[in-house]
């Protein structure tokens, strides 16, 4: 079978959402596996409408190129069932940022080309994760012909490729973390504090959304130092002390290792020494 020709073992939003993607991008999903039939065969139609619906065991019957999109834990439960003759010289890409390859060992034994994909984008439900897809950088590993097959891939979603050898992975996942959810975090505290002044929950995100998005996108187009401006840019020892003095405990908390994190950016935007110092005794402080 070609490489054309992919299966996708798991039924959840990533298995879904790249089945959509890959099947648009001229490539056939042949059959989409699951624990549950059900599953399996919404999963399937949401794909197209010759996706086959079948249960693990059953999937390298149908491609011998295989992602697996299942729950991180799973994953060495799913290859040890799909690790069957069939699969020898096949391949196997696993979704996951944070497992390894050793979590594929069941079908390295039985021969299979074994490798990640990791898309470096969130997939909060399927349609929006196919937008969000298209585009997205992908991290890499596995052996020679896993990540030829990875390489196809991602340049059919036009995506951006990132070559993460595995003793660098768990940094490479914290750092996502950090862009992904924390900047959810961020915005979350942030509306909470609007909600403690009196503005509705609905209202504090609408209102500090534009906030939020310009500054991201400065910060990607132009860089941290250059897109950084607020109090610590301009060193505002006052304006720290006055914030700290109004906000809960543990809200301060983020605040201060946020606020010291930033320092660093104000630093390399050429903030003198003397005042970073100086806001750094008032964010240090108990
Ligand atoms: N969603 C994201 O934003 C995102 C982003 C990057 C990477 N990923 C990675 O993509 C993979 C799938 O994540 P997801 O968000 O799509 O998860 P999900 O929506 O929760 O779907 C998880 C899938 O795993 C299967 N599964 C769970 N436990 C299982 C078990 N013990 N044995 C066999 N199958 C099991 C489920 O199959 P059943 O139908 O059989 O229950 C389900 O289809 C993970 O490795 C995740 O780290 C996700």
């Amino acid at each position: 079978m070609s490489s054309k020709t992919i299966a996708i073992a798991g039924a959840g939003r990533m298995a879904c959402a790249l089945g959509r993607l890959f099947q648009r991008r001229g490539y056939t999903v042949s059959a989409v596996a699951s624990r549950s039939r059900e599953r399996a065969s919404t999963a399937a139609s949401s794909i197209s409408p010759t996706t086959a619906a079948v249960g693990y065991s059953d999937l390298p019957r149908h491609a011998t190129h295989i992602l697996i999109a299942v729950s991180d834990v799973a994953i060495p439960d799913v290859a040890r069932m799909l690790a069957v003759p069939a699969m020898h010289g096949g391949i196997a890409l696993h979704t996951s940022g944070t497992r390894g390859l050793g979590a594929l060992q069941a079908l390295a034994e039985a021969g299979a080309h074994c490798g990640s994909l990791h898309p470096l984008q969130t997939v909060p439900d399927l349609e929006r994760g196919v937008l969000a897809l298209q585009g997205a950088a992908f991290a890499l590993d596995g052996d020679e012909t896993a990540l030829g097959w990875a390489h196809e891939l991602v340049r059919a979603a036009e995506g951006r490729p990132l070559r993460i050898a595995e003793n660098n992975r768990a940094a490479y996942h914290a750092a996502a973390v950090m862009a992904g959810n924390y900047l959810i975090t961020l915005l979350d505290t942030a509306a909470g504090v609007f909600e403690s002044i009196g503005i509705p929950r609905g209202q504090a995100l609408l209102a500090l959304a534009p906030l939020a998005r310009t500054s991201l996108e400065n910060a990607v187009l132009d860089g941290p130092e250059r897109a950084l401006t607020g109090p610590i840019s301009r060193g505002d020892v006052d304006t720290m002390q006055a914030h700290l003095a109004v906000l809960p405990p543990d809200v301060r908390e983020l605040y201060r290792a946020c606020g010291v994190a930033t320092i660093e950016v104000a630093r390399r935007q050429g903030l003198p020494e003397e005042a970073a110092m100086a806001l750094e005794r008032v964010l240090r402080q108990n």
